[in-house]
């Protein structure tokens, strides 16, 4: 691929996926008691100075997530999802309050060390998709490992492998434009969970979907948290697309407003299974 072929959102990509060399794979100490915490954000608040002005984003949040969970976060426009979502990623540092990750204090750590946080335990789902446009599926669930330092031929058995999981064994060699919206995501998702990360965080993954493949993708989620044990948080406006998730946190305001199990779960795959077959028909231009 060459220079002129990387397009922004590419870049974007690659800006998320950057790793330090150091990197390594250790998960870090962990006490019994604490052991199923994943994620604890203590009294988080995000303010965002705007010339004289300052928007608080998050007004003192608390929030603990568990390993296995499957939490949707939901909320009006503004009322500090994504905000949230960027500090649960390490893509964004709290003004105040602390977040520990696998029991680590992740708060005060430099932006090199979030970046190697990051590429080790964070898998990242856009609404977007994100893909490098000009690169193969196979290729592109490849190029965290890349970044990670995996080598050939582990880097492409592991992204094989993430690929099948996702339903897309036979779509590898396909390029982005060769694939439909559903496809697309399934291959983000693939990329997403490849570096075998603590949680996958989902910003809107259903956004650009018609409904049908929305619950085609949910599908996905919901099969590698139930039978993968992966922990998910997805931002979500729909109540619907939350339904597919165990738990609903509330935003509004910058604070949490509700947070609580969902009661009636709904199963992708038995709404799936109870829809006509259809034919994924190729996305070409
Ligand atoms: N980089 C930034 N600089 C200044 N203000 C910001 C920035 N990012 C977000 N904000 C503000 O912080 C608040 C929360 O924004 P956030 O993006 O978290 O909302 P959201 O819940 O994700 O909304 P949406 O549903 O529209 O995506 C908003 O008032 C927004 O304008
Ligand atoms: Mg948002």
């Amino acid at each position: 691929m060459s220079q002129a072929e990387i397009t922004i959102e590419d870049q974007r990509a690659e800006a998320l996926l950057s790793v330090s060399p150091s990197a390594d794979y250790s998960t870090g100490g962990e006490d019994q008691d604490s052991k199923n915490v994943l994620i604890a954000l203590d009294h988080i608040s995000k303010t965002y100075k705007m010339g004289e002005f300052e928007i608080h984003a998050l007004r003192g949040i608390s929030l603990q997530i568990h390993k296995g969970e499957f939490v949707a976060i939901m909320g009006t426009s503004g009322s500090g999802k994504s905000t949230t979502m960027n500090i649960l990623g390490c893509l964004d540092k709290p003004s105040k309050g602390s977040y520990f990750l696998d029991n680590e204090d992740v708060s005060k750590l430099s932006k090199d060390q979030l970046a190697d946080i990051r590429n080790r335990k964070i898998g990242f789902v856009f609404q977007g998709f994100n893909l490098l446009s000009r690169t193969s599926a196979l290729e592109n669930v490849e190029l965290p490992m890349l970044y990670l330092g995996i080598k050939n031929p582990e880097r492409t058995r592991r992204a094989k492998e993430a690929l099948e999981l996702v339903g897309l064994g036979e779509r590898i060699n396909n390029m982005p434009n060769q694939l439909s919206g559903g496809q697309q995501q399934r291959v983000a998702i693939a990329r997403a969970l490849v570096t075998q990360p603590s949680i996958i965080l989902a910003d809107e993954p259903t956004g650009n979907l018609d409904s049908r493949t929305s619950v085609e993708v949910m599908e996905v989620f919901q099969f590698l948290n139930n039978e993968r044990g992966i922990t998910i948080a997805l931002v979500t406006h729909e109540t619907d697309i939350a339904q597919y998730a165990k738990r609903m946190v509330v935003f509004k305001d910058g604070k949490i407003k509700r947070d609580q199990l969902v009661k009636v779960r709904r199963s992708a795959k038995l709404e799936l299974e109870q829809m006509p077959p259809i034919d994924f028909e190729e996305d070409d231009e």
